[in-house]
């Protein structure tokens, strides 16, 4: 297993090497540890928490005081993974001074190695502030969520007239402020692909074929948590809805028909030496 941390630059010798790129959401330190042992190479700490763990329809309410807790409890849980943490709607858009100083607030006080933005050549000049300052910033483009009203809804980008020597160009002139990654988003593969193939950073699809150098996932899409919802571009290797319907349902059970706790996980009155192992780590009860 891989044990370096992973930085900028490991990222752009995988990308000259062809070394494909994984990178996931994470949102809390149980799941940043997991994903980081399993190996991502990037853990973003994506607005989408704001549709997946809190429940809106859009990323649009989720605010930087929420994305520093959600940073925090990510850089506590992975120990390999470069931790990317996203820049919140209307939180770069107003002014490059507050631009400049949320980024930071994300780093200093989150606890990540780098900030993602959304949007194209309009950010340029933020960018290059941004990397002058030392904070690594990683592009988006494509389909960016928090335009979701001026896109008018979550649609795939690029296919009208025009489309792809904007995305092109977007792609090229992030790079050149000093963008050390892209992610691209909801693009038709061969866009993607050309994209890829122009700039010298990586690339991270979703949504956007197997020509870039590497692919990015939310977390819960891969692992199948709301089964009422799959797009075209999310490959579930679990069914954990189910998987955790399944066990709910038992512990429930158990608890009805008195099956659970067993004596074996009651404690007695005999005090027994301090510390055991089984000890339940959430838990202010001394185990004996
Ligand atoms: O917020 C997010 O999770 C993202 C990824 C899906 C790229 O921006």
């Amino acid at each position: 297993m891989k044990t370096n941390k992973v930085t900028i630059h490991t990222l752009r010798a995988m990308k000259e090497s062809g070394e494909r790129i994984a990178m996931l959401t994470a949102y809390d330190a149980t799941f940043a540890r997991l994903l980081d042992e399993s190996g991502a190479d990037i853990l973003l700490v994506g607005d989408s928490l704001g549709m997946v763990i809190q429940g809106h329809d859009t990323t649009l309410p989720v605010t930087l005081d929420e994305m520093i807790y959600h940073c925090r409890a990510v850089a506590r849980g992975a120990r390999r993974a470069q931790i990317v943490g996203d820049m919140p709607f209307m939180t770069y858009q107003a002014s490059m001074d507050q631009g400049i100083a949320n980024a930071g607030r994300l780093m200093k006080d989150g606890g990540c190695h780098a900030v993602k933005l959304e949007g194209g050549a309009q950010h340029a000049e933020l960018v290059r502030r941004l990397a002058t300052a030392g904070i690594p910033v990683m592009g988006h483009i494509g389909l960016t969520p928090q335009s979701v009203h001026q896109m008018g809804g979550f649609k795939v980008q690029g296919r009208e007239e025009g489309g792809r020597e904007r995305l092109l160009e977007d792609a090229r002139v992030l790079a050149d402020a000093g963008a050390y990654a892209l992610v691209l988003e909801g693009i038709p593969s061969p866009i993607a692909a050309e994209i890829t193939a122009a700039i010298a950073i990586p690339t991270i699809g979703i949504g956007a074929g197997a020509g870039c150098d590497g692919q990015v996932l939310v977390c819960y899409d891969l692992l199948g948590m709301d089964d009422s919802f799959k797009p075209k571009f999310v490959r579930r290797y679990e069914q954990l809805s189910m998987r955790i319907r399944t066990a709910v349902q038992s512990y429930v059970d158990d608890v009805r028909t008195g099956a659970f706790p067993s004596a074996a996980e009651s404690f007695t009155m005999d005090a027994k030496p301090a510390a055991q192992p089984d000890a339940p780590v959430y838990s202010t009860v001394a185990n004996k």
